[in-house]
């Protein structure tokens, strides 16, 4: 591990554009529950039967109280020592995009700028009827499900399974996978597309590929180096051997 830990570190050293794709297990040390795995799911439900929009249609009251539930628990969070790493990177790297499944914020918090939220966020409520966005940080809501004033229901401002991503979050997220010469992926289960093909565009495009994360995934046998561990404990240790700014 130390020598895998060392070659990470060199590539990131000689690097001059980094780009890192980050899940659930990111946040998991703060207390956020990740999506698949232990305490992955809101009372029985999956999340591919909440975070949809024919969810939304049948039942804007279940969904509503799903994503109530998950805002207390983020706003009651903190980020912890992976997102603070990676804030960090973002100052050592010339060229750095942190490309992000997670909807909580986290990232902001700790002081990321160059963010590209490929999910949306919690944060954001979205018109049914006209699309207009406002910032929400109500927690917990008063009323469920929210209502524009317009009347029409609010729904969070995240992409729901079966939806299209951002146009403009998509191309970002491409063309940072495609320019960099380091990629991280980490805490994330990679099974979720378009996300999780990004390390293979970055790979195709030559970029060393690191996964970190306890588990293997799908992606395991396609990266350069797999450092197996907690996000909190190895993004710290990969900085501790960059220079200081
Ligand atoms: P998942 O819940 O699918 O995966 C979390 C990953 O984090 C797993 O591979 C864990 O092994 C890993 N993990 C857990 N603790 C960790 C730690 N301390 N450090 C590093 N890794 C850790 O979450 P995502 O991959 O983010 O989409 O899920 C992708 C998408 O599926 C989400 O954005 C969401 C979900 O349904 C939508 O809602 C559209």
């Amino acid at each position: 591990m130390d020598l895998l830990l060392a070659l990470v570190g060199e590539r990131l050293k000689a690097a001059t554009s980094v780009a890192v794709l980050t899940g659930a297990g990111v946040s998991a040390e703060s207390g956020i529950p990740t999506f698949r795995g232990p305490g992955g799911l809101w009372k029985s439900y999956r999340p591919e039967e909440l975070a949809t929009p024919e969810a939304f249609r049948r039942d804007a009251r279940l969904v509503w109280e799903w994503y109530d539930w998950r805002r207390q628990k983020i706003a009651q969070a903190s980020p912890n020592p992976a997102h603070y790493a990676l804030a960090a990177l973002e100052r050592l790297a010339p060229a750095f995009t942190l490309i992000t499944q997670n909807i909580d914020g986290l990232h902001q918090k700790a002081g990321s700028e160059r963010i590209v939220e490929l999910h949306g966020c919690i944060w954001r409520l979205r018109c049914e009827a006209d699309g207009t966005v406002r910032e929400n940080r109500e927690v917990p809501l008063s009323i469920l499900p929210p209502r524009c004033p317009c009347g029409s229901l609010l729904r969070p401002d995240v992409v729901w399974f079966g939806e299209p991503l951002s146009s403009e979050a998509q191309a970002g997220a491409f063309a940072a996978a495609e320019s960099a010469d380091v990629f991280l992926t980490v805490g994330t289960s990679a099974v979720v597309q378009p996300a999780a093909s990004l390390p293979l565009v970055a790979k195709r495009r030559g970029a060393f590929v690191v996964e970190i994360n306890p588990f293997s995934t799908p992606l395991t046998p396609s990266v350069d180096a797999s450092l197996q561990g907690r996000a909190g404990s190895i993004l710290p240790e990969i900085l501790s051997l960059l220079p200081k700014v």
